[in-house]
């Protein structure tokens, strides 16, 4: 078995490996009803809990339709209503846990949560989303780039605004897969500096341009993301709007980039923020081909943890 707990600690072939087997997978679904049941079933018999400490939309149903679909069978646990809320450990839970699934999914708010989890479950632990990293969006977005560009190696990604999660693990993406990355954006707001250095030890070029013009320069992918995420405190809402608002990924953005670049976004969007909607539903964006591909590029996800 495995756990698929970060982008730079899962081997680059298998990455690809997984890739793979996520177009595929796509491919053969491609027009049966939602519901319709995989040809290939890994998860027969299988039961995967799905535990929630943070909200979620995408996360949520797609790793349930993802489970359905390959013959298993999900359970979602809000964190708060587990004793793991209230004062049990997460020792203790992940050992109860894996006396009872196959397999469990956490979104959390510290990443030691997690790996204290993968550490005590005999179960393979995925990771969807901690405050530090969210692997299983940049899975999803590798793949929806691939379907509209072809190999991301050697290309030019662009972060506009918070050096947030979602940036790291594009950072350690950039690293495994070949490709450059500028981030564009305040500078009490950059990514972590270790994860600046993986990617740069790993051969890729990292960028920082404050300047959101020149940094789309020639970009072939601009990502935002939002400027509050999930674990900011809501009382630096004012200062962080002030501070990102240079870096709205706007129509006058896109055409300095050019129509070669495809925008990107996680969702939730907040439009007229980050991102205005002209842009968001424009011709370069992707982003619900994006949301739809957290669907295939996890179940490749969970047929690797399970094959080990
Ligand atoms: N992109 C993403 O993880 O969305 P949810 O928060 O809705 O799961
Ligand atoms: N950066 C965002 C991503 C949400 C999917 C957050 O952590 O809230």
């Amino acid at each position: 078995m495995n756990h698929f707990l970060d982008i730079h600690k899962t081997p680059a072939d298998d990455l690809r490996a997984m890739l793979k087997q996520a177009h595929k997978t796509k491919a053969a679904r491609a027009g049966l009803p939602k519901g319709t049941l995989d040809a290939e079933r890994p998860l027969d018999g299988h039961m995967v809990a799905l535990i929630f400490e943070k909200p979620s939309t995408r996360t949520r149903v797609s790793f349930d339709m993802g489970v359905r679909q390959m013959g298993g069978q999900s359970m979602v646990l809000s964190g708060n209503d587990m004793q793991l809320g209230h004062g049990e450990s997460i020792a203790d839970t992940a050992r109860v846990l894996s006396r009872y699934v196959d397999m469990i999914m956490i979104r959390t708010f510290d990443e030691s949560t997690l790996l204290e989890m993968a550490e005590y479950a005999d179960v393979p632990v995925i990771n969807g989303l901690t405050d530090r990293t969210h692997p299983c969006q940049i899975m999803a977005d590798l793949l929806t780039f691939e379907e509209k560009k072809g190999s991301i190696k050697g290309k030019k990604v662009v972060w506009m605004g918070d050096g947030n999660n979602v940036c790291a693990s594009f950072l350690h993406a950039a690293g495994q897969f070949g490709f450059d990355m500028t981030f564009s954006g305040p500078e009490t707001l950059r990514p972590e500096a270790e994860f600046i250095k993986y990617a740069r030890d790993m051969g890729s070029k990292v960028e920082i341009e404050p300047d959101a013009t020149r940094a789309v320069e020639g970009a072939d992918l601009i990502v935002a993301d939002t400027w509050m995420s999930m674990h900011d405190a809501t009382s630096a809402r004012a200062a962080r709007h002030n501070q990102l608002r240079p870096y709205q990924v706007n129509a006058q953005l896109m055409k300095a980039a050019g129509e070669q670049a495809l925008f990107m976004h996680c969702l939730p969007a907040h439009r007229e923020e980050e991102v205005t909607s002209e842009v968001m539903d424009g011709p370069q964006s992707v982003v619900f081909d994006e949301a739809e591909n957290r669907l295939h590029a996890q179940k490749a996800v969970m047929k690797w943890c399970l094959n080990g």
